[in-house]
């Protein structure tokens, strides 16, 4: 089978964390949200790197705390949620070849509606027209994702079953044991599915 870790890429509020921690526990899997694990490292918020180092500092610190992420030895599986910029940037999507990704597709009215009310301070996010310009722009790098999922109007447990069955994660083993590499994980990744 092979598949032991996950990565939940998307835009700004598209469901990357709920579905991530939903996913994990149906499966009993690890979650690790990015975001959080920069926070914890850098110890400042996601806004106050933003403010302090400016974008191009964060994608430095996020693309750090991705490459130590994926050098840790997998003692369990995991899903990843990733921020929304991470899977855009070239090196992280290098980084993750060898690794399945989903792309959690929303509308983008569905995306600004859901990015407004879920209480996430997000420094990208100015207004309507410019949330819609950068996802068109980010688009072609969520679809090299291995799959597409369309999230619009569905349940969390939907989405979890979706993304379940397109890369056949049930019978996955819940403890993955010692000295897995990643390229115990073939097959995936790679774009190639889409
Ligand atoms: C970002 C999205 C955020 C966070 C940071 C940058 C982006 O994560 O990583 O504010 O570039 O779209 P979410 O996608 O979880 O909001």
């Amino acid at each position: 089978m092979g598949v032991h870790a996950v990565f939940l890429v998307g835009f700004m509020a598209s469901g990357k964390s709920s579905v991530g921690q939903e996913l994990a526990r149906r499966l009993g899997w690890d979650f690790v949200d990015l975001d959080s694990r920069i926070e914890s490292r850098e110890r400042q918020t996601v806004p106050e790197i933003f403010r302090d180092r400016g974008e191009f500092g964060f994608r430095l610190a996020e693309a750090s705390a991705l490459r130590d992420l994926l050098a840790e030895p997998l003692k369990r599986n995991r899903v990843v949620a990733l921020g929304g910029g991470a899977f855009v940037q070239e090196r992280n999507r290098e980084l993750l070849r060898q690794w399945p990704s989903v792309f959690l597709e929303a509308t983008v009215p569905e995306l600004w509606r859901r990015s407004l009310t879920d209480g996430v301070e997000r420094p990208l996010r100015e207004d309507p027209e410019q949330f819609a310009k950068l996802y068109a722009e980010r688009l072609p790098f969520y679809r090299q994702a291995t799959v597409v999922i369309e999230t619009t109007g569905k349940q969390l447990a939907a989405i979890c079953v979706e993304i379940e069955s397109a890369l056949q994660l049930r019978g996955t083993p819940k403890d993955v044991g010692s000295g897995l590499s990643r390229n115990d994980v073939t097959g995936f990744g790679t774009g190639e599915s889409q």
